[in-house]
């Protein structure tokens, strides 16, 4: 059985990929927005890697049927009908829509994870379903990768706590010691960081670059919001450039 944590997308090529199960997370914030939009009733959100390619998308779709979402530097896109607040999604702005979503970080993760199968997208408000629906998927394919976004193409440690919290969840899953199972460094970091942290997820999450920019642009709630598990019983899953729900208990 192999565990594969990557801090970034970016050192993780495609073909590793490949037809193999992925959790994707962007704590702060797009996964996390992703499971609000869909948990409010969103019919679907389709990542852009940028907001010029979420405007062709857009095109393509009637006017009454979508919104525009997404950030820049954390602020909403000039333009645009959403940012990326989890906050924002409530089922009065987004029930029935098809959102078109582009961030810095996290959307670009999920393209990137575009040849894997299944791609779950993960957040800490729906971490119990989307670590059952993971580990389900490791027992099948004896593989499973967690894909953190990352933060300007470098380590965000809300990220690697919460792949962590996913790591350990995995190991938890037959009584099975770490060395009956092939993890990366990442993983084993990973992991050390959930030794250092314990399960208080609001401490590593406020701890980073991320939370403080987000505090000093008065997003304080999206970063409490983010901190929350187990608001939502869903598990979005991205296919053929569609975040959908799968699951909703
Ligand atoms: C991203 O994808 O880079 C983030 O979700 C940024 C944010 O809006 O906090």
């Amino acid at each position: 059985m192999k565990l594969s944590v990557h801090f970034t997308p970016f050192g993780v090529a495609p073909a590793a990929l490949a037809g193999k199960p992925v959790i994707v997370l962007d704590i702060l914030r797009a996964s996390t927005t992703i499971v609000a939009a869909l948990a409010s009733g969103a019919k679907a959100v389709l990542p852009a890697p940028t907001a010029d390619e979420a405007l062709k998308v857009a095109q393509n779709l009637e006017k009454g049927d979508r919104l525009l979402a997404g950030e820049r530097r954390c602020l909403p896109i000039p333009g645009f009908d959403l940012g990326n607040s989890p906050l924002e999604m409530t089922p009065k702005a987004v029930a029935g829509k098809t959102i078109i979503l582009a961030t810095t970080n996290g959307t670009p993760a999920l393209v990137a994870a575009d040849p894997a199968r299944p791609v779950l997208v993960a957040a800490v408000t729906n971490f119990s379903a989307a670590a059952a629906a993971g580990r389900a998927a490791f027992e099948e394919v004896g593989e499973l990768h967690v894909v953190c976004a990352g933060r300007e193409r470098q380590f965000a440690i809300e990220d690697a706590y919460v792949a962590g919290r996913f790591a350990q969840m995995m190991l938890a899953g037959k009584r099975r010691s770490k060395r009956a199972l092939e993890l990366n460094d990442s993983a084993m970091v990973a992991l050390d960081l959930v030794k250092r942290y314990g399960a208080r997820w609001s401490v590593p999450i406020a701890a980073g670059a991320a939370a403080r920019d987000l505090v000093r642009l008065r997003f304080r709630a999206d970063v409490q919001a983010a901190s929350q598990p187990d608001q939502y019983d869903i598990v979005p899953v991205y296919d053929d450039r569609r975040v959908t729900v799968s699951t909703r208990g």
